[in-house]
């Protein structure tokens, strides 16, 4: 088994990281305060792996929750759900929240966690590669709101995170590489020899070699608690997590939520946003070559969407969280392996890296 450690004072936790944890020792009934126990999972993930989880409770009976499947239900409403469940059964603040699913699940049961009682204990079991690698990590946790995704949320800690490679088994092949292009992220934004050990490894994560995998999620995990533990909420540093995901969101909204999964418009965004540091000096024609090259080998679109105009993405770009005084800003790479804090990109710029897209690969 391979663990990460997330060091955040009082509030640090471990991330363990293997095939068959679910099943093959009692990691989740270790971590337990208490004996109230809630699982709240999905209709998708219970029949596959609620049972195997229920076999580690002897003597707990714990309450289970499915919810309906989808980021149409990151809602308010669903929240509600959860607290009704909570309150019907008389849970106390010394309760545990589990979270059984991919990272609709993880967010919503984290941000139910972090209200009840003004906070109760909570553990996550990722079960997608995106949520083993990116969103079971960090303390991010929240919902929609029709008027912004992500918009109503808490940093909220869990007490663990159990990533069961076993489990990906399961995952439909294009949310496998949805979640791949999180690990490639890593690889471009702050670990150049995490990114060529993604080249010559790419084919067996793939064909989900467990070790490989494993591997791939503690350094992706390992990364990601680093930068989280310098800067939690997000005031530095923590902002470089966002490569490739300004030119994303633009492409994810642009072309109507459901289009591309969320890791498909972070592929293509990464590609511009790599074109972007090229055409600053920052990047060699190479770098720039194989960083483009290992996403298009995971079979993620590297193509950018016909749809949009490139007035439409400086539009869209416009609203990002990032931004000050109405300048659009872009994390760019200063080198492979290593990313700027977001950087104010002259629009001429800009406009010339998205109209001219592509064609400096074939120079
Ligand atoms: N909190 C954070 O820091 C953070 C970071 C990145 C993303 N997110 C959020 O994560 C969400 C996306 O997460 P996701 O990509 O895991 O999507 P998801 O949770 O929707 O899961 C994708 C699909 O796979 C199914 N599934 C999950 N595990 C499975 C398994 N083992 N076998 C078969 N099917 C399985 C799910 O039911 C779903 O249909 C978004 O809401 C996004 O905002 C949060
Ligand atoms: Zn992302």
């Amino acid at each position: 088994m391979n663990t990460v450690s997330v060091e955040l004072g009082n509030r640090s936790y471990t991330i363990n990281i293997g095939a068959n944890l679910l099943t093959q020792n009692r990691l989740v009934v270790d971590l337990l305060v208490g004996n109230q126990v809630m699982i709240v999972t999905n209709t998708t993930v219970a029949p596959l792996y609620l049972e195997q989880i229920l076999t580690q409770f002897d003597g707990i009976d714990p309450v289970v929750v499915k919810l309906a499947d989808g980021e149409q239900y990151k809602t308010l409403e669903t929240v509600t759900i959860i607290f009704d469940a909570l309150l019907k059964h008389r849970f106390s603040r010394n309760s545990t929240l589990i979270a059984l699913g991919g990272g609709v699940v993880g967010d919503i049961t984290g941000f139910a966690a972090a209200c009840y009682q003004r906070g109760v204990n909570f553990i996550q079991i990722p079960t997608t590669l995106l949520a083993q690698v990116d969103s079971s990590v960090g303390g991010k946790t929240g919902v929609n709101h029709p008027l912004g995704k992500n918009m109503i949320g808490a940093f909220y800690q869990p007490l663990g995170v159990i990533a069961d490679t076993a489990v990906l088994a399961t995952l439909p092949d294009r949310e496998l590489k949805a979640g791949i292009a999180e690990v490639i992220k890593y690889g471009f934004i702050y670990d150049a020899a995490f990114f060529e050990w993604l080249e010559l490894n790419l084919d067996k994560i793939i064909s989900q070699n467990q070790q490989t995998l494993a591997y791939a999620i503690q350094r992706s995990c390992e990364i990601k608690a680093e930068i989280v533990a310098a800067d939690e909420k997000e005031l530095g540093i923590r902002a470089i997590l966002n490569f490739g995901h300004t030119f994303g969101h633009a492409i994810e909204t642009g072309c109507g939520y459901g289009t591309y999964l969320h890791g498909e418009a972070v592929s293509i965004g990464m590609c511009l946003a790599a074109e972007l540091s090229y055409r600053l000096g920052n990047i060699s024609h190479n770098e720039l070559l194989r960083g483009i090259q290992l996403l298009e080998r995971s079979g993620l679109p590297i193509s950018l969407p016909k749809q949009l105009s490139v007035d439409n993405y400086l539009k869209l770009m416009a609203v990002d969280k990032k931004n000050i005084d109405g300048e659009i800003r872009v994390i760019v790479l200063k080198g492979m392996g290593c990313a700027a804090l977001p950087l104010s990109v002259d629009c001429v710029l800009l406009r010339k890296t998205i109209q001219e897209y592509g064609a400096i690969r074939s120079d």
